[in-house]
């Protein structure tokens, strides 16, 4: 059985005191999940919000990690930066940071294998455009983000993947549950062949992309989407935690 993981996607939202406002409402909203919860949040957040975090049953996470150990690498973050702090969990290979900031394949698989190295859990972002699906390219250019970006990984159940559909993420469209669930079995089959099938049964596969209250029922309940990594809804107590409770 694979534990459901729900994380929220701060992106570049909540300033370090909104951030702490935020945690104290969800945790109390939060504290029967019978699922991993987890905030990951911009970097400034990191020392109030994992302060705040003491004591309550939700996991912080960050937004990026840089590949370097450490070094000269203006306006970068060290997997050591993080774990300062208590941060468990890393967001790599977001759409926005391959759109906007020249992530590649080969930038994403450097820092999986970088915060895997210090022990931190990657959450790692594929996702086909709305181009590349309606022109049958999705297959092909998840096989290839797996190819390149997951190579080399020695223990692939220690990474959580989040299969975000470009087009579904902050535009209210979301992938049917059968369109996501379909496309996360792909993904399965496609680590499985890659590495091995009872390893690629145990790794932890997220839907993203418009996940909210009113739809989280009908996504969780498919047999291969195991949490979600949500964006806007994250930012509000009640959505965020309506989503975490989606099995009450
Ligand atoms: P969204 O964002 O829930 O606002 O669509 C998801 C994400 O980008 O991780």
């Amino acid at each position: 059985m694979r534990r459901p993981i729900i994380a929220g996607n701060w992106k570049m939202n909540n300033t370090a005191s909104e951030g702490v406002t935020l945690v104290k409402a969800i945790a109390p909203l939060v504290t029967d999940a019978n699922c991993d919860v987890v905030v990951c949040v911009p970097a400034i957040d990191i020392p109030a919000v994992s302060e705040a975090l003491k004591g309550t049953n939700i996991k912080l996470g960050a937004e990026n990690v840089h590949f370097a150990e450490k070094g000269a690498y203006t306006g970068e973050i060290s997997a050591a930066m993080l774990l300062e702090y208590g941060v468990e969990y890393v967001i790599i290979g977001h759409s926005e940071r391959r759109q906007y900031f020249a992530e590649t394949d080969e930038t994403v698989n450097k820092r999986t294998l970088t915060a895997l190295k210090a022990g931190l859990t990657p959450i790692v972002c594929i996702g086909e455009s709305l181009e590349e699906r309606e022109t049958g390219k999705t297959e092909e250019v998840l096989a290839t983000q797996i190819k390149d970006g997951l190579k080399d990984i020695e223990d692939i159940t220690k990474i959580v993947i989040a299969y975000e559909p470009v087009w579904a993420i902050g535009t209210g469209k979301t992938a049917t549950a059968e369109q996501a669930n379909e496309t996360i079995a792909f993904i399965r089959k496609t680590v499985g062949e890659m590495f091995c099938p009872k390893c690629a049964d145990a790794l932890r596969i997220q839907y993203g992309g418009s996940m909210n209250a009113g739809n989280c029922k009908e996504l969780m309940a498919m047999p291969e989407i195991d949490g979600g990594l949500i964006g806007d809804a994250s930012l509000k107590a009640p959505d965020f935690a309506a989503i975490v409770n989606f099995d009450k």
